[in-house]
């Protein structure tokens, strides 16, 4: 096949783990040999060192993102008869997690700019049943975290941050999960920090609420005894071997979110200037995009992705149908005006991102999608 007609895929997990193959195999043999696969010295490790990733206190290594979610709500105390405003502009999972709280999700309209969360549409939503602000820093671009950190302390809320697809973004110099009072990460595969597997974690700075964490992600036990649980709590565990894989790659993600970085500049140079019919994605000042994904915004959004298919190359849609309009979710939710939200279902478009995306390959995704347009 010639570079000219190979498929152009989405996302390329198999050549994550070919780059990284020595240390990723030699630390899957640690673990294999050490007798010991969950919660021990590679957890650890991973924490201390995502921790100092990220400068926060402390780091709770949990199953997923959405129990990292989850697990946060359920140890700030969050649950049924409480409110935690949040967009319908999301993967599910944010909402989920909401909902297995037991609490309700209140859904505001996001910036039609960044697609994050609208923080004045967050303050007009706080009632006296609010109990936090849940920012998801969607595609990789953080949400206004000044904004929302003063909302959230005038009202004596408490701020989650939803970072699943946000490792390493900054927001005015500061690690996006080091703003609020926790910040959720996801590890799932396809992330910008991937596991080979489920993963997550919630960081956080205070110490209380991360031995509340860590007795939440195993049954409500306290270091001090196993096997009596001194709260009601659940097994969400990060094991060893995700743990000691998530080490290798913490130490490249820097450098990997540099070149997701500049496959967004490459991609925003060969699509600009054609106004409302290719909206790139917008950098806000102050704030770094590590580009988990690459959204454009564009009237003929079907059109176009059909044409891209049909050359082969990976696009996908993050998301086609807003929550509150999931048939799983409408009922669960409370909704504000979500204007921006609904139109912009209807115009996005991923096109592929990911490290190892070669710079033919992105001037061919670019010169397919200017062709769709002409
Ligand atoms: C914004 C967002 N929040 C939460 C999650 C949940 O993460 P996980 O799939 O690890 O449960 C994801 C990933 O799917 C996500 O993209």
């Amino acid at each position: 096949m010639t570079p000219a007609s190979e498929p152009i895929l989405f996302n390329d997990l198999a050549a994550a783990y070919q780059e990284h193959k020595s240390a990723l195999d030699a630390a899957t043999l640690r673990v294999l040999e050490s007798g010991w696969y969950i919660l021990g010295q590679e957890v650890r490790d991973f924490e201390s060192a995502f921790a100092a990733y990220v400068h926060v206190g402390g780091c709770v290594g949990v199953n997923s993102g959405t129990d990292a979610l989850l697990l946060a709500l359920r140890a700030l105390h969050i649950g049924p008869g409480d409110e935690v405003i949040t967009v319908a502009h999301t993967a599910v999972a944010t909402v989920a997690a909401i909902v297995l709280a037991g609490a309700t999700p209140v859904l505001v309209d996001v910036d039609p700019i960044t697609f994050t969360i609208h923080p004045a549409a967050a303050a007009a939503a706080v009632t006296k049943r609010t109990r936090a602000i849940l920012p998801v820093h969607l595609y990789g671009h953080p949400a206004d975290l000044a904004a929302l950190g003063a909302i959230a302390q005038a009202h004596g809320l408490a701020l989650i941050e939803d970072c699943a697809q946000a490792h390493g973004a900054t927001f005015q110099g500061q690690r996006v999960g080091s703003w609020g009072d926790a910040g959720c990460f996801s590890f799932y595969p396809t992330k910008n920090l991937g596991a080979l597997g489920d993963g997550g974690a919630v960081v956080a700075n205070d110490d209380a609420l991360l031995q509340e964490l860590r007795s939440q992600r195993e049954y409500g036990w306290t270091p001090a005894q196993r096997y009596v649980s001194q709260a009601q709590g659940m097994n969400s565990r990060l094991d060893e071997l995700q743990a000691a894989l998530l080490s290798v790659k913490l130490a490249h993600l820097d450098a990997e979110n540099a070149r997701r970085m500049e496959i967004a500049r490459h991609y925003t140079a060969l699509l600009g200037g054609l106004g409302d019919q290719l909206i790139p994605p917008v950098v806000r000042a102050g704030c770094t995009h590590v580009f988990h994904l690459y959204v454009v915004r564009t009237p003929r959004r079907d059109h176009v992705l059909a044409a891209l298919k049909a050359q082969g190359i990976g696009a996908a849609i993050h998301y086609p149908v807003p929550i509150h309009q999931q048939p799983g979710y409408r009922d669960a939710v409370v909704t504000h005006d979500l204007a921006h939200t609904e139109a912009l279902a209807a115009e996005i478009l991923s096109l592929p991102i990911h490290p190892w995306l070669r710079d033919d390959q992105v001037a061919r995704v670019a010169a397919a999608l200017l062709a769709a347009l002409r």
